[in-house]
């Protein structure tokens, strides 16, 4: 992100305004995120809520689009303006880069106050660090290798619920004979590269996935496990519906919640969706781990990156929000309606239901045997101009009739994009 001169003379000017008078209530936190989806808009409502009744107003700063990106574009504007908002959703690796634009307030006190360090995992807490600082405060624990499958579409084909490739592909044919769309699929490029990491990591297994898309190794990404990646990923093709392309990804989920799609691709902010329509875990919809993938976990941590605010109340306010997501409470109501986990220690598992719980006790045996792997996909593991490249050839991929031997030898060009 080059936003450097232009950021400084954002905050030379937003120094000017500082000597004028205030022009928000001293009490208020803006927060710029992109929960909008039925799941995602009913768990943000929760934090609004926790806000309000501190006393706290709350200004939603709400940006459509899935994964972020027009949130990201209409982030940069407002910081270029010299008025960011009080906190926006920005997370792995990102908020390293955001950090080096000098924008982001450092919230150690409410950190330290509330004993982050001894109730975060390190690798977490590291990420929401810059130069050793806290900068961001994570909200929760998404897992994106899932499958999320309607059992009675299952039913009604004669299929049986896939543990692996082969068996997803046999599921597959037999839901499109029954004349239902095998997979449902929005076609924007995160969500195909969704699909993609979680084809790499089936296809290799997490070691491959690691060299492949984490370490970004020119070996791995030229080698026979991605070329069958590619291949794989253009056979799952053929089992999604001609009106996929632009399809937002809750509407493709919305699709095998209604029975007219069998199986997504998709992290557990589906699950959101799922619960938001009244429909239960085990019983209504199955979360499977993406064919061959049971023994791995690819995560996606979402925190609030917070910035640079102008005077004391606007600072209280923003330390207050803070320690409003890290609390219990919150990481309990919000992660039952999001679809994910809490990322924090001490918060009982009673409440969720069978995918989350099984999401907690996959990670924690993925961690120990070494298959937690970041999200490329969602911005958890390279920088963002690489992760675009790469988002590039997978989505140009999906859309056109490139060999899986030429994505291949775009891929690893992509991977050195500086
Ligand atoms: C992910 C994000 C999730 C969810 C999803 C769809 O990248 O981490 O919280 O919002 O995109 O927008």
């Amino acid at each position: 992100m080059k936003l450097k001169p232009f950021v400084q003379a954002a905050l030379a000017l937003a120094t000017v305004v500082a000597a004028t008078p205030a022009v928000h209530a001293a009490a208020q936190v803006e927060v710029l995120h992109y929960w909008t989806s039925g799941g995602e808009a009913k768990s943000i409502a929760e934090l609004k809520k926790m806000m309000e009744a501190k006393g706290v107003a709350w200004k939603d700063f709400a940006v459509a689009g899935g994964a972020g990106e027009n949130a990201t574009t209409a982030l940069k504007a407002r910081v270029i303006a010299g008025s960011a908002p009080t906190a926006a959703q920005i997370k792995g690796p990102s908020i390293q880069e955001w950090g080096q634009e000098g924008v982001l307030a450092n919230i150690d006190a409410a950190a330290t106050e509330g004993k982050w360090d001894s109730l975060l995992p390190s690798v977490v807490s590291n990420v929401m660090k810059y130069k050793g600082h806290y900068v961001a405060v994570p909200v929760n624990v998404h897992r994106v290798n899932w499958l999320w499958v309607n059992p009675e579409v299952l039913a009604k084909a004669g299929a049986k619920a896939p543990t692996n490739m082969d068996e997803f592909f046999v599921a597959a044919e037999k839901i499109k004979k029954a004349g239902l769309i095998a997979v449902a699929h929005g076609g924007q490029p995160w969500q195909d590269t969704t699909v993609f990491e979680s084809v790499v990591l089936g296809t290799g297994g997490a070691a491959f996935y690691d060299k492949a898309l984490v370490k970004l190794d020119q070996a791995a990404l030229t080698g026979p496990q991605m070329l069958k990646s590619f291949e794989t990923l253009a056979k799952i093709k053929t089992y999604i519906d001609k009106d996929a392309a632009g399809r937002d990804w809750n509407l493709a989920t919305a699709m095998v919640i209604n029975g007219k799609a069998g199986m997504q691709f998709m992290g557990d902010w589906a699950k959101g969706e799922f619960t938001a329509a009244g429909k239960v875990a085990g019983k209504d919809f199955l979360c499977l781990p993406a064919p061959g993938t049971e023994k791995a976990f690819t995560f996606n941590i979402d925190s609030l990156a917070m910035f640079k605010v102008k005077n004391a109340d606007e600072q209280k306010a923003q330390l207050s929000l803070a320690s409003a997501v890290m609390s219990p409470e919150f990481q309990e109501v919000f992660n039952l309606n999001k679809g994910s986990i809490p990322v924090r220690a001490g918060v009982s598992r009673a409440k969720f239901d069978a995918c989350a719980t099984r999401s907690m006790d996959d990670m924690a045996a993925a961690s120990k045997a070494g298959g937690l792997e970041p999200s490329m996909a969602h911005g958890m593991a390279i920088d963002s101009a690489k992760a675009g490249a790469i988002q590039d050839v997978v989505a140009k991929f999906m859309n056109s009739a490139m060999t899986p031997q030429a994505a291949v030898q775009a891929l690893a060009k992509a991977a050195k994009t500086k």
